[in-house]
């Protein structure tokens, strides 16, 4: 029997885990499983694991209002030290390029336990872009023994930061498990009821990037409000990320703004609704570039780079960045360029085929085993 300790604290996070926690909870002879959660974020978190019926073994309930990445970081350290002390475990999983995800993966090296990183090897290779995430990834590759690679090109980035080839497994990224689980449960949600999706256009818009606050998130705000005045036919959904930084521009812009819904951040069967149901999404999430393939949607990013090409190079998502113009043209266009836009909407996933989660497990009951 090994024990594992899955260790997370976001909403991302969350939504990536819950299914590699149901596949390994179908082998309890081979895994002791220990959840630890941060609650880097605490409302989001809960809002992903309650569906579920996850119970964290620990909660360290870090989350402060504002929260600067300083005293996070010191913050998650310091909680973490008496539970990788008590448990002891003989490996730790964590998930993605958070601060909850760099700390735990160093708190576990400081304990010498040794560290498997899922969705390992996404790179911009700009310092800034995003940040503070680029370096986190960067820096959990180093401390990680075993890395998960989503796709093939994570795995080359990897390759080509001296990972050991024998350390890297392509297993396609969970999130892609996760919206398959869920998706079969999908219903209809009653704020929606109110649009007439025949005669109008859902645009779904989400940003939060610490890279985006002040000007460049000014600038995203300002073009959806351009674009609604535009074109009466479009109708605004956008779920608020509860960061003050966040809340208080969009509401300071889009606030009161017709056809602008400015709404709490959503539960995940209820967002996987609202992708299904929209005409184009644009966001600066991560998660989200990477879901849109599966529902077909188009997605404008809102970044200058991003560490996820795969969807721009098969045509199913554009950079658009956060100028304001350019948002709105490339927003326009595929408002009335039924070409442009039926080039957009292939259906197929470059992220990954839903088995993410069983290859992870795989792997490590045989590496465990060795
Ligand atoms: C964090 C991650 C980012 C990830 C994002 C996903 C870091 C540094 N950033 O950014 O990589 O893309 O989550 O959403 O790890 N808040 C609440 N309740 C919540 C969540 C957040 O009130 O449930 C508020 C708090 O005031 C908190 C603030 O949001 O201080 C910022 O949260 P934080 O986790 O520091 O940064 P995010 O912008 O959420
Ligand atoms: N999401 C959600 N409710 C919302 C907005 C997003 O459940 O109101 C989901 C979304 O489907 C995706 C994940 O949250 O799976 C992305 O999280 P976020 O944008 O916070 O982080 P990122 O992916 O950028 O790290």
């Amino acid at each position: 029997m090994k024990k594992i300790m899955i260790l997370f604290g976001t909403r991302p996070e969350a939504i990536k885990l819950v299914p590699v926690i149901q596949e390994l909870r179908k082998y309890p002879r081979t895994f002791k499983i220990v959840i630890c959660v941060t609650a880097q974020h605490r409302q989001m978190l809960d809002q992903v694991l309650e569906p579920f019926s996850i119970r964290p073994d620990y909660d360290l309930n870090v989350m402060q209002v504002n929260q600067k990445l300083t005293e996070l970081t010191a913050n998650i350290l310091l909680s973490m030290e008496e539970v990788l002390k008590k448990e002891r475990p003989d490996l730790v999983l964590v998930q993605g390029d958070t601060t909850t995800t760099f700390v735990e993966a160093l708190s576990a090296f400081y304990h010498k336990i040794s560290v498997a990183h899922i969705e390992a090897g996404l790179r911009t290779y700009n310092k800034f872009h995003p940040y503070p995430e680029e370096i986190n990834r960067q820096l959990v590759s180093t401390l990680a023994d075993l890395h998960f690679a989503p796709t093939d090109l994570a795995k080359k980035n990897l390759m080509k930061g001296g990972i050991d080839k024998s350390k890297i497994f392509v297993t396609g990224n969970t999130i892609v498990d996760a919206l398959y689980m869920i998706s079969r449960k999908i219903h209809n949600v009653n704020f929606l009821k109110e649009i007439d999706f025949q005669n109008e256009k859902l645009l779904l818009i989400t940003a939060h990037r610490r890279e985006n606050f002040g000007r460049p998130l000014t600038e995203i705000c300002r073009a959806i409000k351009e674009i609604v005045r535009n074109n009466p036919e479009v109708e605004v959904i956008y779920p608020v990320h509860l960061n003050p930084s966040v809340q208080k521009t969009a509401r300071k812009i889009l606030g009161g703004v017709e056809r602008v819904h400015l709404i709490k951040p959503l539960a995940y069967i209820d967002f996987l609704y609202l992708m299904s149901k929209c005409y184009l999404i644009l966001t600066d999430s991560g998660g989200i570039q990477e879901e849109a393939p599966s529902f077909g949607k188009p997605v404008l990013v809102l970044r200058e780079v991003t560490e996820r090409p795969e969807a721009i190079m098969i045509g199913t998502a554009k950079l658009v960045g956060s100028n304001r113009n350019n948002i709105v043209n490339q927003a326009e266009i595929l408002l009335y360029n039924k070409t442009a836009y039926n080039k957009m909407i292939k259906r197929v996933n470059p992220y990954g085929d839903g088995k993410a989660s069983k290859r992870i497990v795989s792997t490590l009951k045989r590496v465990l085993r060795e």
